[in-house]
C-alpha cells in the first residue's frame, strides 16, 4: 500500500521532505501540496507527477485523496493545520515547533485527547540520529551507572537575517531540550540561562553564546552551550556523565586524518549534513507507523513540553532568574509509548 501524503508549506524543509518522500524512502508518495505562496507550490507540484495543488491547507486536509499530512509551514501556522488534521481524523507529521505558545499546544493536546488516539508526531529528529540513539541505549542500560550530568553544545556556523535573538532558545536550543527529556525519560523542572561574553560576530542585541542549564526532575543537570555564530561549522556535542563512566557523541563526521604530527577531521557544514540520516529514519518510521494504522515518535505532549520549556528558558534569559518549569498533568494518552 502507498501512503498518499499532503504537504502544507513547501519552503526549505518542506521541499526537502518532499524529496525524501519521493526519492529516498519507501511506502509513500506526495499526493498534494499547498503554500500561501501559491506560485511556489505550483512550481513544486509541477515536478510531482499526479500531485494536486490546493489553494489552502484546510482544503488539502479535506482532500479524500490525502491519507496523511506533513505540516512544514511557519511555526505560528502549525496549530491551525494540526487541529484541522485531528478534526479530520488524519495522521499528521508536524515539523517542530508543534505550536509557538503554551496555550496553542494545550489546545492541540486537548483536541487529541478528545479524539482518543494519537494522531500527531512532532519532528524532533535527533531522536533518530544513530549517535544519540547509541548514547541513549548506554544510559538506559544502566551499564555505566546512574546519570548525573549531561554536557551539550549546539554551535551553528551562522544564522540567516530573519533569525532573532530569542530563536537561539526556541529554534536552536529546543532540540537540546527535547534530547534532554528523551535521553533521561524525564521532565525539566527548572531553567537558568547564563550570558557569557558576547561574541564580536553576534548581531546587535544578540546574547550569543548562551549557557542554558536544565534541571531535570530527577536531579540530573544538563548544560547546553548554544552559539549561533561559531563560524567554523555545525558542531553538535553531547556527553552524559554517569556514576561509573561517561558516554559521548563521536567527534568527527568523516575519516580522521593523522599526518605531520597533526590530527584532522571534518566538521559538518550545516544541520542538513549532520542530521540527514536522522531525518530519513524519522520519516520512514512515520510512514511505516501510519501505514500500520497508528503513529510513533515524539508526541503532541513532547511538543507541548518543549514549547513550555522554551517559554521558561526565555523567561530565565530575560529575568536573569532561575525559573521553574510548570507542566499540566500528563494525560493518560501520553503515559505510555515512544518518547
Ligand atoms: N527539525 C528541524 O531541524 C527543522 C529544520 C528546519 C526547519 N524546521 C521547521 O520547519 C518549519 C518550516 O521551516 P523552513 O525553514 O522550511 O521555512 P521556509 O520559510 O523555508 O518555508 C516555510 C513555507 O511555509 C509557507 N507558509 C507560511 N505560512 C503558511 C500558511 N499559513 N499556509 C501554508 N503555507 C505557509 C511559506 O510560504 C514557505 O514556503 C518551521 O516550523 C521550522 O522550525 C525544522
Amino acid at each position: 500500500m502507498t501512503l498518499n501524503v499532503g504537504v502544507i508549506g513547501v519552503g526549505m524543509i518542506g521541499q526537502d521532505h518532499i524529496r525524501r518522500l519521493t526519492h529516498v524512502l519507501s511506502g509513500a508518495r506526495v499526493a498534494a501540496v499547498t503554500d500561501v505562496d501559491l506560485a511556489r507550490a505550483r512550481t513544486v507540484a509541477d515536478d510531482l507527477p499526479g500531485a494536486v495543488l490546493h489553494d489552502s491547507g484546510q482544503e488539502l486536509i479535506a482532500d479524500p485523496g490525502v491519507d496523511a499530512v506533513v505540516v512544514t509551514s511557519w511555526g505560528p501556522t502549525h496549530e491551525e493545520y494540526v487541529l484541522g488534521c485531528i478534526a479530520a481524523g488524519k495522521q499528521v507529521f508536524c515539523e517542530k515547533p508543534l505550536a509557538t505558545t503554551e496555550a496553542a499546544c494545550t489546545r492541540i493536546v486537548d483536541a487529541e485527547v478528545a479524539a482518543g488516539r494519537r494522531l500527531v508526531m512532532v519532528g524532533f529528529m535527533r531522536r533518530y540520529d544513530p549517535q544519540y540513539r547509541a548514547m541513549k541505549q548506554v544510559v538506559t542500560s544502566g551499564e555505566i551507572g546512574l546519570p548525573l550530568l549531561m554536557h551539550a553544545a549546539h554551535r551553528n556556523p551562522s544564522v540567516p537575517p530573519h533569525y532573532t535573538s530569542d530563536m537561539i532558545i526556541n529554534d536552536s536550543t529546543v532540540h537540546d531540550i527535547d534530547v534532554a527529556r528523551w535521553m533521561f525519560d524525564d521532565e525539566i523542572a527548572a531553567i537558568t540561562v547564563l550570558k557569557p561574553r558576547v561574541s564580536s560576530k553576534a548581531a546587535a542585541g544578540f546574547n550569543d553564546p548562551l549557557l542554558v542549564l536544565l534541571e531535570m526532575a530527577s536531579g540530573v543537570v544538563v548544560d547546553v552551550e548554544a552559539m549561533v555564530n561559531a563560524g567554523f561549522g555545525y558542531d553538535i556535542r553531547g556527553e552524559v556523565v554517569c556514576e561509573d563512566g561517561t558516554v559521548e557523541l563521536s567527534e568527527s563526521a568523516g575519516a580522521l586524518v593523522k599526518t605531520a604530527g597533526r590530527v584532522s577531521g571534518r566538521v559538518p557544514a550545516n544541520w542538513q549534513e549532520r542530521f540527514v540520516r536522522a531525518f530519513d529514519t524519522e520519516f520512514q518510521a512515520w510512514i511505516d507507523a501510519v501505514t500500520a494504522g497508528g503513529t510513533t515518535g515524539p508526541s503532541a505532549w513532547d511538543g507541548y513540553a518543549a514549547t513550555v520549556s522554551c517559554e521558561t528558558a526565555l523567561a530565565a534569559l530575560h529575568s536573569g532568574e532561575r525559573v521553574p518549569a510548570v507542566l499540566r498533568e500528563r494525560p493518560d494518552l501520553y503515559k505510555e509509548g515512544a518518547r
